[in-house]
């Protein structure tokens, strides 16, 4: 009961830390935004994550409380989208969730290739933090060594990696990843597609020239003139409630070409109108009906 008062005046930390204590107002105020910018729901349990997350801009702006931070916020909207921003969770890895790339290279690899021969092949790694998904997708259509890229020469084959987040598109960008961040990726790939890069390394210039890197909210307007071969929507839809996930499953639907495959994250699922042309084919992956290779 005493947390409950103290957390609903809003003020300094009374524990003696200084750290602005977030109040239930602010609180609500602040998921409102979080619902109509980007539609990523905050349960009130995230209440300490969200104090957290936003007490350096408070300390960045000199401000000592949520409520004059919240003022600002209503009428600045440079403040508005940073804080949106700070309250995204970019972790990622590569090789996340292996089985999509097993199924990547083993069943859509092949059919890509085909497909290549005759038309342009777009692939869209959509909340794609910072770049780890998306190269780790341009790995394995690169294979293990240049010998098996020459396919990608020939054909006209896109990468579209894009963010809510620009410090995490700009990452996308530069392609440069620390010893620790590249671990995972298995040895030839490293070998082949990685070069150093001072004390990092950074993506071989075939697999950067494969993606082009965009800030787009999902919710707004997609710049996409085609349709798409595949789409990695993973570990993003989480932060969304039902009504957003159906929406955007249903987006996705219309984007894919017949024959075209879906990958989610491991937690997530197909809801809505999109499960009635999706067909699973595999641990959160689904290729849409109507195609002949799929
Ligand atoms: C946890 S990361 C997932 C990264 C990668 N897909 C993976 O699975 O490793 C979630 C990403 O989704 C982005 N995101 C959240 N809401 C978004 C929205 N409305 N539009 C675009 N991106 C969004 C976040 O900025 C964050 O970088």
């Amino acid at each position: 009961m005493i947390d409950e008062q103290l957390t609903a005046r809003s003020s300094s930390d009374p524990g003696g830390s200084g750290s602005p204590i977030l109040g239930r107002a602010e609180f609500a105020t602040i998921a409102k935004i979080m619902q109509s910018d980007a539609r990523i729901h905050l349960s009130d349990a995230k209440t300490t994550l969200v104090q957290s997350r936003l007490s350096r801009r408070l300390r960045d702006h000199g401000l000592a409380s949520f409520r004059d931070y919240m003022t600002l916020v209503e009428s600045n909207a440079v403040e508005r989208a940073a804080m949106v921003v700070a309250l995204t969770t970019n972790h990622t890895h590569f090789f996340r969730e292996n089985h999509h790339f097993e199924h990547l290279r083993k069943t859509t690899l092949p059919w890509l290739k085909d497909r290549a021969r005759r038309q342009p092949v777009r692939i869209w790694s959509a909340g794609c933090s910072s770049g780890e998904e998306v190269y780790t997708i341009a790995m394995c259509l690169l294979g293990q060594d240049r010998s098996s890229a020459g396919w990608l020469r020939d054909g006209d084959v896109r990468l579209l990696a894009t963010d809510l987040a620009p410090h995490v598109v700009e990452s996308t960008r530069r392609g440069i990843y620390s010893a620790e961040t590249i671990e995972p990726v298995p040895a030839a790939y490293r070998t082949s597609w990685l070069r150093p890069n001072g004390a990092n390394f950074v993506m071989a210039d075939e697999a950067r020239a494969l993606v082009t890197a965009r800030v787009l909210n999902l919710f707004e307007k997609w710049p996409m003139r085609c349709q798409y071969d595949v789409i990695f929507c993973r570990n993003v839809m989480i932060y969304f409630d039902d009504a957003a996930k159906a929406e955007l499953e249903a987006r996705f639907v219309d984007l894919l070409a017949p024959g075209g495959y879906l990958y989610i994250g491991h937690s997530e699922r197909l809801i809505g109108g999109a499960t009635s042309q999706m067909v699973g084919c595999g641990q959160t992956i689904y290729v849409k009906s109507g195609g002949s290779g799929g």
